[in-house]
């Protein structure tokens, strides 16, 4: 792993470079926009665990990513013994994070495109020159998302978002803020309001910082301030990204969402959730969804200052889960689910068909 220079501007979270694969460190933002190169998959396993990179299609992205350096380092001299090798890989990448559906998504695609190879050579091609293609195509879907959401908002609406679910936590442009800047480049005027999103502060540390720089209107709240900025009518709408999403509708997303979202049902709030089809999870139910409990210490401390006693017993679970009965609409790249969210969801699919 080797730092690079903090002086590129674009916002462009994972991407191929050279046989290596280039991230921001978000661990570091606001304070450094730092790039980090990765020439090894463990590395890129080490770095989806620690939250260098994090948000579910960056993941899903930075997986195939791994997988392609996989191929690269591979000393295999015949197809099934490569083919191993990236069965080996996937585990490894895949033991990292287990609530967004799209890690393993991006790994099972890679798995099996390998598969058709018939050569080495051939495999190395097909695998390094899909995930780069999944790259491209998560700017165009989150685009294309980002149009269809665009309707649903109006001029001079003030927008609340939890959690980040922007260019940073894709490869480039956001889902839920992709709706945010689709909505703006549209030519109607919004503001955005960003919760701070503790323990980890992806709200302050990264949507704060994506939409400052990108000069949005942005005001930050305390997580603690959701039900007051909604009570003194401070939010017309609300939408923000997905981890995964059932069949039924039920959206898994950053610890804090369900609160905002049963806030936004008290008060008449429009909840909105933008995800592309990689998200929607047809096959598991809501109850075995696992939800990724985190280290205590992001709940004991802030920074380096502690702000708990010792030994104090600590439940950091990294997501929670919102109910349809919540959610005015699923905005994805095939068009808004509406509820019935059974039905609405199959529509979409039956259309990518
Ligand atoms: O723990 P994180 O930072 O990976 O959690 C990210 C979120 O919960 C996002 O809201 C979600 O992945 C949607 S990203 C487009």
């Amino acid at each position: 792993m080797s730092q690079i220079s903090n002086d590129m501007k674009s916002l462009r979270t994972v991407e191929w470079k050279n046989n290596k694969v280039i991230m921001i460190d978000q661990t570091k933002l606001p304070n450094e926009l730092t790039f980090v190169e990765y020439d090894d998959f463990n590395q890129v396993a080490i770095a989806i665990k620690t939250l260098v990179v994090r948000g579910a299609p960056a993941i899903g992205v930075s997986g195939a990513f791994g997988m392609a350096l996989a191929v690269l380092q591979s000393e295999a001299k015949n197809k099934d013994d490569l083919i191993n090798d990236l069965k080996k890989a996937k585990e490894i990448l895949f033991a990292t994070r287990p609530t967004a559906v799209n890690l393993g998504w991006g790994l099972e695609k890679i798995m099996t495109i390998a598969q058709t190879g018939n050569s080495i050579d051939e495999i190395k091609e097909l695998v390094i020159s899909t995930a780069k293609q999944m790259a491209e195509e998560d700017i165009e879907i989150n685009k294309t998302m980002g149009k269809n959401g665009s309707v649903l908002f109006d001029d001079n609406d003030t927008i609340m978002t939890h959690c980040n679910a922007g260019a940073l936590a894709t490869v480039a442009y956001g889902t839920a803020l992709g709706v945010i800047r689709a909505t703006k480049e549209s030519g109607k005027n919004v503001k955005v309001i960003a919760t701070e999103t503790r323990p980890i502060q992806q709200g302050s540390r990264l949507t704060a910082f994506e939409l400052k720089h990108d000069g949005f209107d942005v005001s930050l709240i305390p997580d603690t301030a959701v039900g007051y900025s909604m009570a003194n009518g401070l939010v017309n709408k609300v939408v923000v990204g997905a981890d995964r999403i059932v069949k039924t509708g039920h959206v898994f997303n950053k610890i804090g969402t369900y609160q905002v979202a049963t806030m936004a049902k008290q008060h008449g709030i429009p909840f909105y959730v933008a995800a592309p089809l990689s998200t929607i999870d047809l096959e598991s139910k809501a109850e075995d969804v696992i939800i990724e409990m985190r280290k205590g210490t992001e709940v004991t401390g802030v920074g380096d200052t502690k702000t708990a006693p010792d030994n104090i017993n600590v439940i950091n679970p990294a997501f929670d889960m919102t109910p349809p009965e919540l959610i005015a609409g699923i905005i994805t790249e095939k068009g808004v689910a509406q509820p019935p969210f059974e039905e609405s969801i199959e529509k979409l699919f039956e259309a990518n068909k």
